[in-house]
Parts: C-alpha cells; sequence; structure tokens
C-alpha cells in the first residue's frame, strides 16, 4: 500500500493531539525500505553517517558531497517518511547565502524535505533565511556533535540551571526563527519537558527524556551495529552484529569445507551440450 507523505501540519497536530511523533536516522536505500515498510514519521540522514557507516572518529570530515549521496539513496527507499537532510560541518558556517544554497541541495538533488542544523540562538539568523527561502528547518540543541570539543566531549548538556536556562532561551529563539522542529540531544528529562511544554512546534528527543512530543534513535545503535560506544539514552531493538557475523563464520567454514555452493546453487549445462563441448577441446 502505498502511503502519503507524512506533512508539517501533521506532525504539528500530533503534538497538539498528544501523539507520539517516531524518527529515526538512515543512510542508504535498503534501510529506506524498512523506514517505510515500519511506518516511521520522519527519516533523517544525519552526519553521524561519518561514524556509523564512513567509519571517520567524529561527524566533523563529512562532506555536503557525501550527505547529499546518501540522502539521495535513502529517498528512494523512504518514500512517505518526512525526510531531513543534515547539514554538515561548514556547510552553514561561512554565510547565509552558502547555507541557503547547501539547504537547497538537499531539498534538489537528495530528495529531502527539510533540514537539520545544529545550534540555538547563534544560528537563529541562518534557520530564518533558509525557512524564509522555503526550505523547512529543524533546529538542533544541548549535545551537538559538530561542536563537541567545546562542549567537552560526547557528554550531557543542560545540567546547571543556568545552562539549562541557555537551553530553553535556544530553543524559543530557534521557534521564533521559523524552525519545525526542534531536536534536543542528551539533556536532562525535566529541562526537556519544559522545553517541550514551552514551544508550540515539535520537540523530538534523543536522550531527552520520555516527554518530547517524539523520539529519535540513531537507526545502527537501535539495531546493534554500532559498537564503537552506546550512549546512555541508546535501547538496543536488536543485535544484528552477532548474526551478521554468525552468518559470515558460518559461509567461510561452508565454502572451506566445500559445503557451498550446493547443487541448488549451480548453474548446469545438458549432457549433450557438454558432449559437444567435450569434442570441441
Ligand atoms: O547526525 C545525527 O544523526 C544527529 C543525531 C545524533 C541527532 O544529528
Amino acid at each position: 500500500m502505498d502511503r502519503k507523505k507524512v506533512s508539517l501540519p501533521e506532525l504539528l497536530k500530533k503534538k497538539q493531539e498528544r501523539k507520539k511523533i517516531v524518527m529515526l536516522t538512515c543512510y542508504d536505500f535498503p534501510m529506506g525500505c524498512f523506514m517505510e515498510e515500519a511506518g516511521i514519521d520522519m527519516v533523517l540522514v544525519g552526519d553521524s553517517l561519518g561514524m556509523v557507516v564512513l567509519g571517520y572518529k567524529n561527524t566533523l570530515p563529512v562532506t555536503m558531497e557525501e550527505m547529499i549521496h546518501h540522502t539521495k539513496a535513502v529517498s528512494r527507499g523512504a518514500k512517505s517518511p518526512l525526510l531531513i537532510g543534515d547539514m554538515p560541518f561548514m556547510a552553514y558556517h561561512k554565510s547565509v547565502e552558502d547555507a541557503i544554497w547547501n539547504a537547497g541541495r538537499f531539498i534538489k538533488e537528495g530528495g529531502a524535505d527539510a533540514i537539520k542544523l545544529e545550534g540555538g540562538a547563534r544560528v537563529a539568523h541562518i534557520v530564518e533565511a533558509i525557512v524564509k527561502s522555503g526550505i523547512p528547518v529543524m533546529g538542533h540543541i544541548g549535545l551537538t556533535p559538530q561542536s563537541m570539543t567545546q562542549l567537552g566531549g560526547f557528554v550531557a548538556q543542560g545540567k546547571t540551571a543556568d545552562a539549562a536556562k541557555v537551553l530553553i532561551d535556544d530553543a524559543k529563539a530557534l521557534e521564533d526563527a521559523g524552525a519545525f522542529s526542534i531536536l534536543l540531544e542528551a539533556i536532562p528529562e525535566d529541562v526537556g519537558q519544559i522545553i517541550t511544554e514551552k514551544a508550540s512546534i515539535p520537540i523530538i528527543g534523543i536522550g531527552a527524556g520520555k516527554h518530547c512530543d517524539g523520539q529519535l534513535l540513531i537507526l545502527n545503535d537501535l539495531l546493534g551495529i554500532f559498537e564503537l560506544f552506546t550512549p546512555k539514552f541508546v535501547k538496543k531493538y536488536a543485535n544484528l552484529s552477532e548474526i551478521i557475523v554468525n552468518a559470515l563464520k558460518t559461509y567461510k567454514n561452508e565454502v572451506e569445507i566445500g559445503v557451498f555452493p550446493a547443487r541448488e546453487h549451480t548453474y548446469n549445462i545438458s549432457e549433450g551440450e557438454l558432449k559437444i563441448l567435450r569434442e570441441k577441446l
């Protein structure tokens, strides 16, 4: 059954009706097809791509070309979820014009419906300009991995009253700038609740507790195929690493002992054709 594209008004309605919004990251076509089948509301082609798929040690080296390449692949599979492209480091830092141009590339070339960028009040003018150009923007505050050196590493944010107040002000600045939604990463549950209650746009949490309007997880964490580190907020719903390694080991063993390929995996030539062939040799 073909599903309808999830729209921004629908997401807003979910918030108003207190129905939870379900969001996941995704990086390729086959997983995009699974997103479609599972009826996920929002799919983010995150720059976490760099760490969980491309093997970089953080998200900073990820380029626009890499993001567009993977967004295109996801868009061919995940047709109905609202598809969000993540602006990589330095894609929105040089100038507002540059930021609008790169955001536009996600829509024109990548097949995305919206973009996400990291930062609060300090990027509000960029969010406003991109939104004015007609591209929906999701904000992202709390633990923002592109600024991890300034934040002191991959550590929870907003744990003092002053730091929490900055996050609340950041969320307001993003909403005022026209963001259609805000992602809160790795902040205390109470602060997530305050921001969610104050905002009139959908607030999605990844490590921001249960009161947010929706939840995001990194797909590879959820499936158990990224094992370099696991943040506190991750719940593994499967252990695919084990299943994959077992399958590879079984294949290796069967090739080595001659069990694979078996007759049913093999193409055959008829006795007659084989006889003719032998005569030609
Ligand atoms: O890149 C990404 O997947 C993200 C999440 C960590 C929120 O931005």
